[in-house]
């Protein structure tokens, strides 16, 4: 039987997954969490579906070897090219955050026209638009790669005339199109969500599918009676960070995200 105060184990190719952590952390307080950040080899966005799942593979090993009750795909490239044979592999829960963002835009839009902007290889798999028209079959998806937006992000550029311009090129088709609600398809988009509200305007409703994803996470555990009881202690460790590389950084990025006071994360090659 799976110990209810096991932790939950959240991954992600790097820092953008903090942001599913964060509303983790918000809904489900008492849980335990070990974060995964594969620094070394983000971004996976631009990498094959072969690729994307070993690596995918190899850190759900590493999170099966700290014996976590579910597992958290935060990375919108991994929950559409490895999910599916993840979820044949692996025994404990395990859910992405493709299928919750899709929901949320399902149900949010009015006019039926859906914007969806993610990397180029969530784009490919045509993911996002094969979920929200399975839930609602009558409205237009249009989908756009933004490549430029993750390493932007992850170097840290996340208010800057640089990221402006680039957004608002990449932006211009979906504004001309008249799309009433925006999917954020990567875990990276909502820190630059500002940015991307400020030129979509307000007629655009922008769907984070961390938010989402974190609900149906409480869902599945409530489900499934793996909710924990109590919160840990404090000194037991509640939050815990690993990196492929680069842990310095990270903990700086990390505590301009989730403002916890991350003291330390722990650098590992999950290459095995
Ligand atoms: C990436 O590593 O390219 C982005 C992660 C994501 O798709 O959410």
């Amino acid at each position: 039987m799976t110990d209810t105060n096991a932790p939950i184990g959240v991954f992600d190719s790097g820092i953008g997954g903090l942001t599913v952590m964060k509303e983790i952390m918000h809904q489900i307080p008492d849980e335990k969490i070990i974060y995964f950040g594969d620094t070394a080899r983000v971004p996976y966005g631009s990498k094959s579906r072969e690729t994307v799942t070993k690596f995918s593979r190899q850190i759900v090993h590493f999170l099966e070897s700290q014996h976590v009750k579910a597992i958290v795909v935060a990375c919108n490239t991994a929950s559409a090219y490895a999910l599916d044979e993840l979820e044949r592999e692996t025994e404990v829960p395990i859910i992405g955050v493709v299928k919750p963002g899709a929901r949320a835009a399902s149900e949010v839009t009015k006019n039926g026209k859906i914007g969806v902007i993610a990397t180029a290889a969530t784009i490919s798999s045509a993911i996002y638009s094969s979920y929200i028209k399975k839930k609602k079959p009558d409205v237009e998806v249009i989908e756009r790669a933004c490549p430029l937006f993750v390493p932007l992000v992850e170097e840290g550029l996340w208010r800057d005339p640089v990221t402006d311009e680039i957004a608002r090129r990449y932006l211009a088709e979906l504004i001309d199109i008249d799309i009433d609600t925006l999917v954020l398809g990567c875990t990276h988009y909502p820190l630059i969500r500002e940015t991307i509200g400020r030129i979509m305007g307000e007629r655009v409703t922008l769907v984070n599918p961390a938010y989402e994803t974190a609900r149906e996470l409480k869902e599945l555990l409530q489900r499934e009676e793996l909710l924990r009881k109590v919160r840990p202690a404090l000194g037991d460790n509640q939050y815990q960070f690993y990196v492929s590389d680069a842990s310095e950084k990270f903990k700086q990025f990390a505590n301009s995200i989730i403002k916890y006071g991350i003291l330390s994360a722990k650098t590992l090659n999950v290459e095995g």
